[in-house]
């Protein structure tokens, strides 16, 4: 039932009720807050910096945080580093003592899934808040694979970022996503598969490390291009941190997808593990989502 809930919620477009000013004429003070999974590989964290980045880039006079989802990686972070990442509701409460009355969310989240509803739930949960503790406004943006002309954005991003290894015909480009089991979301990486086929056919090659399609799936559908003899492994995740160094490309881990390749015969395989938070054109998707509320708006 709560997966039905949030289906409802997220066909009313992520667009959380603005509550729109009935509080008489005040002034306005705007905040946008970027909410990611998280990552606790140092290396890692420049991805979503980079996303923080371009949104202040563009948004000069907004202010602009961050929260993380992961309640493990937060905790790891402030004992490991000191640093203290708080969690949406966290940063939401923060904003409104600070007298923020609008608020946009932006999660950077592949895929509108578990994580995504928890975002959900929250924002509608201050959205539904009235008084002093509530905010005029909140809306929000949704996950970078939501629906079919996402996904084809999307594809064409790819396109782009691995535009020089594609020149060579018989290169496979690995990507491996999150998954996630027990939710409808995760059909988006077969929605993003047939955009990858209409672009480039037998050159992609989408993979889950939780979820379907595998990577059975993916040395499946290898097999069925066998013109493809040299693989890049590559992450469908924002930040390249923990599954993309270690379930992806671990030299050490028997179980890796890079071990599993090679025991299936592939011997020339290349990493690219550099997060898609990284990708300039995944920015510029972001802001283009973020200026598409406005739109929306008016
Ligand atoms: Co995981």
């Amino acid at each position: 039932m709560q997966k039905l809930i949030s289906a409802f919620i997220l066909a009313a477009l992520i667009f959380i009720p603005s509550i729109s000013s009935a509080k008489g004429n005040h002034e306005t003070k705007s905040a946008m807050l970027i909410v990611s999974f998280g990552t606790s590989v140092p290396e890692a964290r420049k991805a979503i910096d980079n996303l923080v980045d371009a949104v202040k880039k563009e948004f000069p006079g907004v202010d602009v945080r961050l929260a993380f989802t992961s309640n493990i990686i937060r905790r790891k972070i402030l004992k490991e580093h000191g640093e203290s990442i708080p969690t949406p509701s966290q940063a939401l409460a923060n904003l409104n003592d600070e007298g923020f009355t609008h608020v946009t969310i932006i999660p950077t989240h592949m895929i509108p899934g578990e994580e995504f509803d928890e975002i959900i739930n929250v924002a509608s949960a201050f959205a539904d808040m009235r008084g002093k503790f509530g905010f005029e406004k909140i809306s929000m943006c949704s996950p970078f694979l939501t629906g079919v002309k996402s996904c084809e954005t999307v594809a064409e991003i790819l396109m782009k970022r691995f535009e020089s290894q594609l020149k060579d015909k018989e290169t496979g480009i690995i990507l491996m996503g999150h998954g996630t089991p027990e939710h409808f979301a995760n059909a988006q990486y077969l929605q993003l598969q047939l955009a990858l086929n209409q672009k480039a056919y037998g050159r992609f090659f989408v993979g889950t490390v939780e979820s379907s399609p595998s990577i059975d799936d993916v040395i499946s559908d290898l097999k069925r291009n066998p013109q493809i003899k040299k693989l890049i492994l590559s992450p469908l995740m924002i930040v390249a941190g923990d599954h993309a160094q270690n379930d992806l490309a671990g030299e050490d881990d028997p179980e890796s997808w890079l071990n599993i390749l090679r025991k299936n015969g592939y011997k020339d395989i290349s990493k690219y593990l550099v997060g898609l938070g990284e990708d300039k054109n995944m920015a510029h998707e972001l802001l283009r989502k973020i200026h598409a509320l406005d739109e929306a708006d008016e």
